[in-house]
């Protein structure tokens, strides 16, 4: 797959067939994930694959507490903009897409919980990667960084026939992280990515969103 098939072709998947990705596999994705670029080659990110049972009591965890309502413990907020802000307008945006094609309605408070929960769950993903780095580093000093390295995976998947999720739900309870995946103290969690192969029955999987007008977003200057 070209590089550029594989930028407009991703998308973000959120239900995958019930079958195992090759630990050989998740370590190519990684080893292209380890070329991407760092400030003065500082390669800040460190990588935690879980799978099996270990990723099903992580799973399970999450959503007790999500459904508990527990408060979150992020440690790297993605997702912070003013509310009347463009920002939002467009997280609402995706929503509606997403919700139309699952059938979820405005006020069906069950369904929508159901929905959330699952971002929780990975979208009960058969493997997934959680990205952190050295506390050492300033909070925002690594996060250009690694978001090269999540992009990076992201497409390496496709050329496997997989696909992923970015979810900054599955990092929400640190706690429950850090606790199960035996992550040090000494490391952030920033982000963690959902892999598997997709179920293309699923109507969320086939939602392309939206984006801005590329005028609207180039200044041309000479
Ligand atoms: C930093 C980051 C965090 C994200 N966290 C979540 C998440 O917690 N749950 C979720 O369903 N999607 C999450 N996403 C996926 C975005 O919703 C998705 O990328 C966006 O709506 C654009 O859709 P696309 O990936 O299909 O192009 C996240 C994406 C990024 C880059």
């Amino acid at each position: 797959m070209n590089v550029l098939e594989a930028i407009h072709e991703r998308r973000s998947i959120r239900k995958f067939l019930d079958r195992p990705v090759d630990d050989e596999i998740l370590r190519h994705l990684l080893c292209a994930a380890r070329r991407s670029p760092s400030s003065v080659n500082s390669q800040p990110w460190e990588f935690v694959v879980i799978r099996g049972e270990a990723l099903k009591a992580i799973q399970q965890e999450n959503a007790r507490k999500f459904r508990n309502g527990d408060p979150a413990e992020t440690e790297l907020s993605t997702s912070e903009w003013p509310k009347e802000s463009i920002f939002r307008k467009r997280q609402v945006g995706i929503a509606k897409q997403l919700f139309g094609a699952m059938d979820i309605q405005r006020g069906d408070t069950e369904k929508r919980q159901a929905w959330v929960e699952r971002g929780f769950r990975y979208f009960d993903a058969p493997a997934v990667c959680v990205i952190t780095y050295d506390k050492a580093l300033s909070p925002k000093g690594p996060l250009m960084d690694i978001g090269g390295a999540v992009q990076t995976i992201c497409l390496a998947a496709m050329e496997y026939g997989l696909g992923t999720c970015i979810a900054e739900q599955g990092v929400t309870y640190s706690s429950v992280v850090r606790r199960m995946a035996r992550i040090e103290e000494s490391k952030n969690l920033a982000i963690s990515i959902a892999i598997g192969y997709p179920d293309w029955d699923y109507p969320a999987n086939n939602v392309i969103s939206e984006r801005e007008d590329l005028d609207h977003l180039i200044s041309w200057i000479e």
